[in-house]
């Protein structure tokens, strides 16, 4: 391509390091839906004649079928993407192929074929998590009752209920779905004939190539538009807090599933077995969305290191924008579809949750609110006296609904009957009523909701 001022090829190395067809032949769509859009409007602009802009879209389209088809044979020494088809495009149409780079360099091509591929992987991974928000808000529907220790500092803190927790992920992945929306916005202004850094002296049509591609507009400054890839950051950015949120759900899988927890059971299809010990089932698939994790905020990480400190406009380094990122977001895709089966093949085990939703003196707050809004206690007060019941029953290693009036009157004589009410799990969750609270009506109404809007 530019063998008029080179005398020799480059050396093996050379091509070992410069080359990208290995990871960005995956831009092959979007480069020829690129091209397409860019000759068009170089025919409709009369920059070229629309003979040629015939044999050039006949050609794109035959290069398109050769890649869908996997007959296409990719060259290393033809460098990238972009070369391979052009170089394909010539063998198949001859020389009239070598006007369809006017007014284009392949730095203008590279975003916009990279921003184009971003687009289309953002709305597949939105539409992804909406699957799963959608198996979580179902699962949380038919567990809007099903009472689990609600923990901090992974201490049994309060009762909640099994379709609360699970809905608090749906909220975090309509953060993460909403992030993701914001990023794809942004993105959606066509890099295209910005050429190599400072525009073209070709009349050419940006609104009309940036319309054909589906973007919002061209982008406004030639400069940025090739040296920008903060729509990859932005990407990567919400892939990798989306990647944390489900590997804190994984984690909890994780705990969940062991014989100690045992609050849910896995199935074997989201199972592995141990080759030496026969009892052993383990949480494999969760364990993989946790450590999978790392690879995905590597991504943004590595990218920003990238781009830190390049000067404008296109520097090379920016060729190693694309092998992380799309690692990273087809990791992430892979871990949304692993926890969508996990699931939707869970099985939780009611009774064991709510024998320990019991333990650890979880209902000692509602004993205290019941001190505040009966005896009109300050909640100061009630704190402590609700804490020397507790150390009463722990001293008789007794949970506190298995204490007596008599016992509860001895630290404080007010207390009646009433008191003993509030000291059950149910109770305290069915109590739980203020907005986004755990009550089983709030949890239904909320799991409801949301699948009435995704079903919409
Ligand atoms: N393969 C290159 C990339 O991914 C395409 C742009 C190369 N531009 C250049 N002037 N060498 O960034």
């Amino acid at each position: 391509m530019w063998g008029g001022l080179f005398a020799s090829g480059p050396a093996e190395i050379m091509q070992e390091i410069n080359a990208s067809i290995d990871f960005d032949r995956a831009l092959g769509p979007q480069d020829i839906a690129g091209s397409l859009a860019h000759v068009a409007m170089l025919a409709t602009r009369g920059i070229i004649e629309a003979a040629d802009a015939e044999a050039i879209t006949r050609g794109l389209a035959q290069v398109k079928g050769e890649i869908e088809a996997g007959t296409f044979a990719y060259s290393r020494a033809l460098e990238d993407i972009h070369m391979n088809v052009e170089s394909r495009l010539a063998e198949l149409i001859g020389p009239a192929a070598g006007r369809l780079h006017t007014a284009r360099s392949r730095n203008d091509q590279v975003a916009t074929d990279f921003k184009l591929w971003v687009r289309d992987t953002v709305e597949a991974l939105m539409g992804q998590i909406v699957g799963l928000q959608t198996a979580l808000a179902e699962r949380a529907l038919a567990s809007a009752d099903m009472v689990m220790p609600g923990f901090t500092h992974l201490q049994s803190a309060q009762p909640v209920t099994f379709g609360h927790h699970l809905l608090a992920y749906v909220e975090m992945l309509a953060r993460d779905r909403s992030r993701f929306a914001d990023a794809r916005a942004r993105a959606n202004e066509c890099p295209l004939g910005a050429a190599a850094l400072a525009g073209t002296s070709f009349p050419i049509d940006r609104a009309a190539t940036a319309t054909a591609l589906g973007f919002d507009r061209p982008t406004a400054n030639s400069l940025d538009s090739v040296a920008d890839r903060d729509f990859v950051l932005e990407a990567l950015s919400a892939a990798a807090i989306c990647a944390v949120h489900l590997s804190r759900f994984a984690e909890e899988i994780v705990l969940w599933t062991t014989p100690q927890f045992g609050f849910v059971r896995l199935s074997d299809a989201f199972s592995t077995g141990s080759s030496i010990m026969p009892q052993k089932r383990n949480p494999d698939a969760a364990e993989l969305v946790r450590g999978k994790t790392g690879r995905v905020t590597g991504s943004l990480v590595g990218l920003l290191t990238v781009m830190k400190g390049l000067p404008l406009a296109y520097s090379k380094d920016m060729q190693e924008d694309k092998e992380g990122a799309m690692d990273g977001l087809r990791t992430l895709s892979l871990c949304v579809a692993a926890m969508t089966g996990m699931v939707r093949d869970m099985a939780p085990d009611a009774a064991k949750m709510k024998a320990a939703a019991g333990s650890g003196y979880s209902t000692a707050t509602d004993l205290a609110d019941w001190l505040v809004r009966t005896l009109k206690m300050p909640f100061r007060e009630a704190h402590h006296v609700t804490g020397r019941i507790v150390a009463l029953a722990s001293g008789k290693g007794a949970p506190l609904e298995a204490l007596t009036l008599a016992e509860l009157q001895s630290v404080e004589p007010r207390i009646n009957a009433g008191a003993l009410e509030v000291l059950g799990v149910e109770n305290s969750v069915r109590s739980r009523t203020s907005y986004g609270g755990t009550a089983p009506d709030n949890v239904r109404a909320q799991a409801k909701g949301w699948l009435e809007r995704f079903s919409t």
